[in-house]
């Protein structure tokens, strides 16, 4: 009887060809577990007349290795056959995730379309030190002594020196009395940069802001030059609808001196919440040098004339893209900085 069951069973295992890791499962779970098969037969061969034992136990003997070693077998297949199919799993044709390239920032996007403009009409650029003396940033440029841009309130001072203190420049005027000590006209350059005011941060005031500053020298350079050389460059910035409008002013290094308006980007000139309601916005200061700054610079102020304009980059930025909070622009945020357009150069 137990004879026939192994052979029967011997022949069921020989037979058996696993397709799957599940196949070859089920067949431990017939044969190899605790109420399996092999056990069955090992129970019931106790109960085996003692003359068949010594015969018989070789063969269930027999049976039990076959059995293990096709399990282990089957196990073996299916494990490198697995570690297969997980590689297969990863195409390895797709696409990899590659690098998140930042985007520019919106001001040096807004400079850069600034520099670009001024450069076809032949300006240079240049550049300055953020700290200045007092020198180059008020005196050279006709600030009197008792002009309050020099107080406290408006200007971060790093070092109170007889006569020529140290601190943050507050506009990049101080660049263009740098460029005219150390050269001979004609001058024709912008100053970009960063610049300092001690003013309470808030959505519309902030204590550092961007500049470009524009500086034009040479002999007969009149108002006229002056006016069209904003105008082109309204004109290309904003558009050839844009229309502009002089309003006189004070600067003390420039005489006459004037504020630049453009008709409002947003309501073209009807009426909105960004001009309050009057059409139009105010972008820049500008006026033709003061006579008294190009000799504080050893220039001549009576061969050589010139004009000179500055502006907010903030201001325009603003206007370009209508961001109405000024803290936005040095908050780090990505929220707010991926909005703007990547561009590698
Ligand atoms: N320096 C002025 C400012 O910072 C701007 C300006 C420059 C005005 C040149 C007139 C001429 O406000």
């Amino acid at each position: 009887m137990l004879q026939e069951k192994i052979q029967q069973y011997t022949k069921e295992i020989e037979a058996f060809n696993p397709k799957s890791a599940d196949d070859a499962e089920a067949f431990r779970l017939k044969f190899l577990v605790t109420k399996g098969i092999v056990r069955n037969l090992f129970e019931a061969f106790k109960t085996v007349p003692a003359e068949e034992k010594r015969v018989l136990g070789k063969v269930l003997n027999e049976f039990k290795q076959l059995a293990e070693s096709r399990y282990a077998a089957f196990q073996e297949q299916f494990s490198s056959a697995s570690s297969a199919s997980k590689h297969a799993q990863y195409d390895l044709t797709l696409p990899g995730e590659g690098f998140a390239v930042g985007s520019r920032h919106p001001l040096s996007l807004v400079r850069k379309e600034i520099v670009e403009i001024f450069k076809k009409l032949g300006f240079t650029v240049a550049e300055g030190p953020e700290i200045e003396d007092d020198w180059h940033n008020f005196t050279a440029l006709n600030f009197p002594p008792e002009h309050p841009a020099r107080d406290m309130q408006d200007t971060f001072f790093i070092k109170k020196q007889e006569g020529n203190d140290i601190a943050l420049r507050t506009h990049t005027s101080s660049v263009q009395v740098r460029m005219m000590e150390n050269g001979t006209p004609p001058f024709r350059s912008i100053m970009p940069g960063r610049v300092y005011r001690n003013e309470a941060i808030s959505a519309r005031a902030h204590c550092f802001f961007h500049q470009v500053e524009g500086l034009y020298i040479d002999e007969g350079v009149s108002f006229s030059d002056l006016k069209q050389t904003l105008y082109y460059f309204v004109q290309e910035l904003f558009g050839a609808d844009t229309q502009v409008r002089f309003r006189p002013s004070y600067f003390p290094f420039t005489e006459p001196s004037a504020e630049m308006d453009i008709s409002c980007t947003i309501c073209k000139g009807k009426g909105c919440q960004l001009c309050k309601q009057t059409g139009w916005v105010e972008i820049l200061g500008c006026g033709m040098v003061d006579p008294n700054v190009l000799e504080n610079c050893g220039i001549d102020s009576t061969k050589y004339s010139g004009f000179a304009f500055g502006m907010g980059i903030e201001r325009i930025t603003n206007l370009k893209y209508e961001i109405k909070d000024l803290r936005l622009f040095s908050e780090n945020d990505v929220r707010f900085l991926s909005q703007f357009d990547t561009e590698l150069i």
